[in-house]
């Protein structure tokens, strides 16, 4: 079983971070100094396994999040991903016969480096430690396939839905997720998270059929047949109804992002279902005192749980090595 679940049933408050393998760090910015494409980046067995492993020698961290991305799936199936300094990713223009089209032999074929990247950090990996890895949930997939950007503002979200091949689109994605995700395990990762950064976009009557009937039909078929391996969740932005996410979907583990309650997550989540997260990021730029009482909110709140510390979003790139460092020593030392 992924260490990362036991240490937190242990109650033990495991930690790792969304983005920790990323700008904030200079040697991360050396690596990324001489790797210009960033998609090619990923794909470098030797430079992405340095820079996933980075974190966990700095801070010890419970998991190690291998570095890729979930725009890796578009750019397996052929569509063109490309990320520009200052503005984000930028796809192509979508092509629905592409999607049809691409084999799932041609798709793996296309992104086998990230499988050889988590064979080789598996190896380099001390074993009390965690190898998550991960995708973009079906709908957060979706919007960047048919925005081919990140969404500026939420009229996006009726253009995607109101798309005539948006549902087709969806079901196909849906496919390589699954197989994404396999290959993954495949390969040796022992966790698999599921973003939804943009779950909070879609309004209560189209929640259903685009994020919670997708989310659930893949975790369905990846428990069947790898039930050993836990799946977290991180449907951002979508208030309460989290409450039904979980009763539809039923993740191992919830993470939960900052704007969430968390007297509404002890009351109304099921208390077998795992809890990660939720400080907001912007508290690593506060005054130090401000920061650890945050940090200690969220243990008090739940010591009671299973709980996996981590924050309700990625760590930003302005933030101080030193501040991580503090927030790690302060996790370590509650009692
Ligand atoms: O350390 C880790 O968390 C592992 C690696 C990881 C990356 N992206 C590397 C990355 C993970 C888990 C992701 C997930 C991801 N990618 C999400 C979901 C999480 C979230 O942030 O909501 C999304 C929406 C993306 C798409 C994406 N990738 C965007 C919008 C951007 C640009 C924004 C930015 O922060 O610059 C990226 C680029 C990206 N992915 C970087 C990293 C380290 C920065 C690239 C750089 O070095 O210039």
């Amino acid at each position: 079983m992924s260490t990362l679940i036991k240490k937190s049933l242990k109650k033990e408050n495991p930690i790792w971070l969304m983005r920790q393998a990323g700008r904030y760090l200079p040697e991360y910015q050396k690596v990324r100094k001489k790797q210009k494409d960033f998609i090619k980046f990923c794909l470098n067995i030797k430079a992405a396994t340095k820079v996933t492993l980075q974190p966990i020698k700095r801070y010890d961290f419970d998991a190690a999040i291998i570095f890729s991305d979930i725009l890796i799936i578009p750019y397996g199936i052929g569509q063109e991903v490309k990320f520009e300094e200052s503005i984000g990713p930028i796809l192509g223009k979508p092509n629905l016969k592409l999607y049809q089209q691409t084999k799932k032999g041609k798709f793996i074929k296309k992104i086998e480096n990230v499988y050889k990247i988590i064979k080789n950090t598996r190896k380099k990996l001390s074993k009390d430690k965690s190898l998550i890895g991960f995708v973009g949930s079906p709908w957060t997939i979706l919007v960047y396939v048919l925005n081919q950007k990140s969404p500026k503002e939420i009229s996006v979200c009726k253009k995607i839905i109101k798309n005539k091949k948006s549902k087709q689109l969806l079901k196909i994605i849906e496919k390589f997720i699954y197989i994404h995700i396999e290959q993954q395990i495949k390969a040796g990762v022992d966790t698999i998270q599921l973003f939804d950064s943009w779950a909070g976009l879609l309004n209560k009557k189209d929640l259903n059929y685009f994020c919670f009937q997708p989310t659930k039909r893949i975790i369905i078929k990846v428990r069947k047949k790898y039930p050993h391996i836990p799946i977290i969740c991180f449907p951002k932005g979508i208030k309460t109804s989290i409450k039904k996410f979980c009763k539809i979907v039923k993740p191992n583990v919830l993470s939960i992002d900052s704007k969430m309650n968390p007297n509404f997550v002890l009351k109304e989540i099921d208390p077998n279902i795992i809890i990660q997260g939720g400080m907001s990021p912007g508290f690593l730029f506060k005054r130090k005192s401000e920061m650890q009482n945050k940090i200690k909110f969220y243990l008090n709140k739940f010591k009671n749980r299973a709980y996996i510390f981590n924050l309700g979003h990625g760590v930003p790139k302005e933030t101080k090595t030193n501040t991580i460092q503090n927030l790690v020593n302060t996790v370590r030392n509650f009692k």
